[in-house]
């Protein structure tokens, strides 16, 4: 059977038409490449044609190129020949867009000789975030029409545009209302009609203007702010620059050469790394296929606190209407409040409109009665952490849920087992982890205790999709993934500020290194009462260390509870979440220290990273080897997305196989000759690698068969 054309030449009298069709997502792959060479051809060989319209079929013109293809050879000179190819037609060619255009997307737009776009399309070059510069003509071509300048902002920030930006900054020349296809062949026949013709993008020279030296120094300073440890922003700028000098032929065979070096990076490596592990997650090899998810069309909260309420916003975003049942109506009515509140700051910010707001907020019912849950598929248990709290509530809702329901709870810390054990039904019983704000967070650990049947588990797999949250499944432990990882990663924070590093040094060269925000800002936003109050409640579970945690019991009994009360690790002004270095909250550190007998000493950013991260690698190893987590990719996607780890290092697995197995380890026994062996324990599997010179990823491909 002959496959189907991804890219088909039509006609519509004398305006030629490219459509392509390559579902979901209409991505330039190998045959789009292929049928969209054929069908030029074919177009050329129409000599009465006046124009071409290039568009998608579909829920978007072309999103993107294949970054499935980045492991194989170079592509970028097909890419060059092909939209050649299309610039050097000897008649106007035009891009009809719509949906979300990004990277080679763009890039074929910007070969084409006029753009034209529906309303809400977007567009972007984020190539930088996978740690690649644009390497099909968009570092050549975009600034011969909207200048260096603008480019660079646009590929520096790595985020769409809308069309009003696109039309603004010079590369969209008309929003085009109704059916696109009629728009197009309409505007091509205008533009023939008014005398317009062929508009190479290569033929054109870039303003200078735009490419000061002050203008350049400007742009570098603001990359190395924004991107430490990063090489592609830089190779972006000196791509771009080059087409201020070089024809665009140079210019294109130059921008090609970088790309490959890109590709080549570490920082490439992890990105790419961490792009596809997101996509990985949702496969559970040990799931029988016959595994069916329960349809999702309403569902329960308990506990309208911080999280109960974001996990309503999440569901009513969704779509699926949602009921919160507190004890009080007290309780309720702050709930729901704080729940308007978060929706009136998106109007605000001019993320949703006034009705969205209120057809959302329509979706969300408050009740004082278990009976209300009667309806719902999923209920998901968000009230304070306690055991016999948890069991009294599932009991309960055993007794009011229809069969078939999901039972979740969102416990950070507690055994679900044993919540599952409070019920009849244990089947139905899992973890929904989300993170703190629930709304904004991606990650979600979906928990499975021993007794979670395969449909549960598909179901709440499955339902993260319209919740927009990137799933990992664990398995019951403490902290399960991302906590119990924390565990190490914080303790040696705070142990650092009890040996005289300064809360700054230490979250500023994490932050340099690449984290998102330094732990101990963390632990001042999240409350330093909340992670004492844990402390204590697991204290049992603690190894005998006199000094575990003591920084933040120090500054907790002096009355620091964080950003809540102004003062934490860091001094804050109301209102204002700035971190201001505050002797006070130094000299209670050197305090404790020095009657738990910790000496003082200097700290290099180098020791505090290899510190921090060694001890999160070695846990993160454990987890794998013990099986909590279906995979190492799913370590790195847990610490990606949940804690600000840099996705250019791909996740705390992926850097360890970037820095070599040996050198953890080496590390690992390094700091047990220091701090001995409580601590300090290198997990089984790393010995057992290093000593076979294996690193984490052979591992996996050998134990899953790949
Ligand atoms: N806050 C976080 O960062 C975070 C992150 C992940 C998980 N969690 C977990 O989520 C759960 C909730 O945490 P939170 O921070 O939202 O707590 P919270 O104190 O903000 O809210 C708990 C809410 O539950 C209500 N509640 C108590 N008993 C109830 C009952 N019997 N029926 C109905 N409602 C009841 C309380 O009135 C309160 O509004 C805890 O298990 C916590 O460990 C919290």
């Amino acid at each position: 059977m002959e496959q189907k054309k991804t890219v088909t030449a039509q006609r519509d009298g004398e305006i030629a038409l490219l459509v392509a069709n390559n579902p979901p997502v209409n991505t330039i792959n190998a045959s789009v490449r292929n049928d969209l060479g054929r069908a030029l051809d074919e177009i050329r060989s129409w000599t009465d044609i006046k124009a071409v319209v290039l568009l998608c079929e579909g829920s978007t013109f072309f999103s993107g190129a294949d970054i499935g293809e980045f492991a194989g050879p170079p592509r970028e000179e097909e890419y060059r020949r092909l939209f050649n190819a299309i610039e050097n037609l000897s008649v106007p060619v035009i891009a009809a867009m719509h949906g979300t255009v990004l990277g080679g997307g763009l890039e074929i737009a910007l070969a084409c000789h006029y753009r034209i776009a529906l309303p809400r399309t977007r567009f972007g070059l984020p190539e930088v975030t996978l740690g690649i510069i644009p390497g099909a003509g968009g570092t050549q071509r975009m600034p011969r029409l909207i200048g260096v300048e603008k480019t660079l902002e646009l590929i520096l920030s790595a985020r769409p545009v809308d069309t009003a930006q696109a039309k603004t900054l010079g590369f969209l020349d008309e929003v085009v209302e109704g059916d696109l296809r009629e728009a197009a062949i309409t505007y091509a026949r205008k533009l023939l009609a008014d005398g317009r013709g062929v508009r190479r993008t290569g033929e054109r020279s870039v303003d200078p203007a735009t490419a000061t030296p002050e203008i350049i120094e400007r742009l570098t300073e603001q990359a190395k702010r924004q991107y430490p440890n990063r090489t592609a922003p830089f190779t972006a700028i000196e791509a771009v620059l080059a087409s201020t000098r070089l024809p665009l032929a140079e210019g294109l065979e130059l921008e090609t050469e970088l790309v490959n070096k890109c590709k080549k990076t570490d920082e490439s490596k992890g990105a790419v790394h961490a792009f596809f592990a997101e996509r990985e997650t949702r496969k559970i090899p040990d799931l029988p296929s016959t595994a069916v998810a329960r349809p999702v069309k309403s569902a329960g909260i308990i506990g309208a606190g911080t999280m109960g309420g974001g996990i309503a916003i999440c569901f009513a975003n969704a779509g699926i209407p949602v009921t919160i049942i507190e004890v009080s109506q007290e309780g309720l009515d702050r709930g729901l409040a704080n729940i308007s509140g978060i929706y009136d700051s998106m109007v605000e910010r001019g993320r949703l409109t006034a009705e969205e707001k209120e057809q959302r907020m329509s979706l969300i019912k408050g009740s004082l009665s278990y009976d209300d849950l009667r309806d719902a598929d999923v209920i998901i248990e968000a009230v304070f952490e306690n055991m016999e709290l948890k069991k009294r509530i599932f009991a309960k809702l055993d007794e009011v849920a229809k069969p078939g329901a999901v039972l979740a709870t969102n416990t950070s810390t507690l055994d679900i087992d044993e919540i599952a054990s409070a019920t009849k039904r244990p089947e139905d019983v899992i973890g929904m982890h989300f993170f703190s704000p629930a709304n904004v967070m991606p990650l979600l650990e979906v928990v499975r205790t021993q007794r979670t049947s395969a449909d549960t588990i598909r179901t709440v797999m499955d339902l993260s999709k319209p919740l927009r949250k990137t799933p990992v499944l664990a398995r019951v432990c403490y902290g399960f993934i991302g906590n119990r990882m924390m565990e190490g990663y914080a303790r040696e924070a705070e142990r650092m500020v009890l040996e005289g590093a300064t809360p700054r040094q230490v979250d500023t060269a994490l932050e340099r290194w690449g984290m998102a925000m330094g732990i101990l800002a963390v632990f001042d936003m999240a409350g330093l009462d909340v992670g004492v109050n844990i402390h204590k409640e697991h204290a049992h579970r603690y190894p005998p260390d006199p000094t575990y945690y003591q920084a933040d019991f120090a500054l907790v009994e002096a009355g620091r509870l964080g950003q809540k009360n102004g003062k934490g690790y860091y001094r804050y002004e109301p209102g204002d979440r700035t971190r201001y270095d505050d002797p006070e909250a130094i000299e209670i550190l050197r305090a404790r220290a020095a009657k738990l007998g910790v000496e003082q000493r200097e700290h290099t950013d180098e020791e505090i990273v290899e510190r921090c991260t060694l001890a999160l690698i070695n846990e993160g190893i454990r987890i794998l080897e013990e099986g909590i987590a279906v995979r190492a990719s799913d370590i790195d996607v847990v610490w990606n997305a949940g804690y600000g780890f840099p996705r250019f290092r791909g996740g705390p697995l992926f850097y360890a196989d970037t820095i070599g197995l040996p050198k953890v380890l080496e590390g690992v026994l390094k700091y047990q000759r220091i701090f001995g062996p409580m601590h300090w324990q290198p997990a089984p599997l790393l010995e057992k690698l290093v000593r076979e010179n294996k690193t984490i990823a052979q591992w996996e491909a050998e134990r899953h068969g790949r």
